[in-house]
């Protein structure tokens, strides 16, 4: 059983995203962004051993490589997804210290709520963006990076304001839960809307005359090395079925 203020979250969701009520999109997001506010972990009935150092330091054997690894530095707990859905939920839980690389949410929206521990949010906004060899390259604003925890409320991200961002667990792991509209496209879908992750290196930081609204250029990478998670099943409520 989850909390009401989960079921709740789900149901604003689904008419916050539903093509059917555009009209009143703004004053919907409104309400589903409070409700996220007060999002904490026990509504979503997960194990609060999954947010611990410990479980972190877990290692898994790995038959591939005939050894024991550590776990992955992210944990990832896919919530809600379902074809033709309008908007997925999910949670990921970082590793102390640990950076989760900068990307982008192309054409997204996203509420983005700290459930555990202490999370630092840099977030920058896109002003321009080329290609060059195939890769992206973008100018964005750096925006003032901002500590959430549990008590802090959600940070939302918009397709034309704070899009990219990369996100640190500091002082222990950090767990997050995120709604994001519309999500991420399917792997397999080339199609040139298609909503993929792009992860970015920032190449040099700009000032202008005031000293004020620094810019960065972001370039284009491949998936960090670094960059992993394992996930996690969650049992969904009979509210998402
Ligand atoms: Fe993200």
């Amino acid at each position: 059983m989850s909390s009401a203020v989960f079921m709740k979250i789900f149901q604003q969701a689904e008419k916050t995203f539903s093509n059917r009520n555009r009209d009143c999109y703004k004053a919907n997001f409104a309400v589903l962004k409070k409700l996220v506010d007060k999002l904490v972990y026990s509504d979503l009935k997960l194990n609060p051993f999954l947010f611990s150092q410990k479980a972190f330091k877990v290692k898994t054997f790995s038959f591939r490589l005939s050894s024991f690894q550590n776990k992955a530095p992210c944990t990832f707990v896919n919530i809600y997804e379902k074809l033709d859905s309008p908007f997925s939920m999910s949670i990921f839980i970082i590793d102390e210290n640990y950076k989760m690389p900068l990307h982008d949410h192309p054409n997204m929206t996203g509420i983005l709520k700290v459930i555990s521990g202490k999370l630092k949010a840099e977030c920058y906004t896109q002003i321009t963006t080329d290609k060059e060899n195939g890769l992206l390259e973008k100018i964005v604003q750096v925006e003032q990076p901002k500590i959430l925890t549990e008590t802090s409320e959600a940070a939302v991200l918009y397709p034309d304001n704070c899009n990219y961002h990369e996100l640190t667990a500091l002082e222990g792991p950090a767990a997050f839960f995120d709604i994001l509209s519309p999500p991420y496209s399917d792997i397999s879908d080339s199609s040139p809307n298609a909503r993929h992750c792009s992860f970015f290196k920032k190449e040099k930081i700009m000032v202008d005359n005031s000293g004020l609204n620094p810019t960065v250029k972001l370039t284009q990478i491949p998936v960090p090395d670094h960059y992993y998670c394992d996930s996690v099943y969650y049992e969904q409520p009979d509210f998402m079925r």
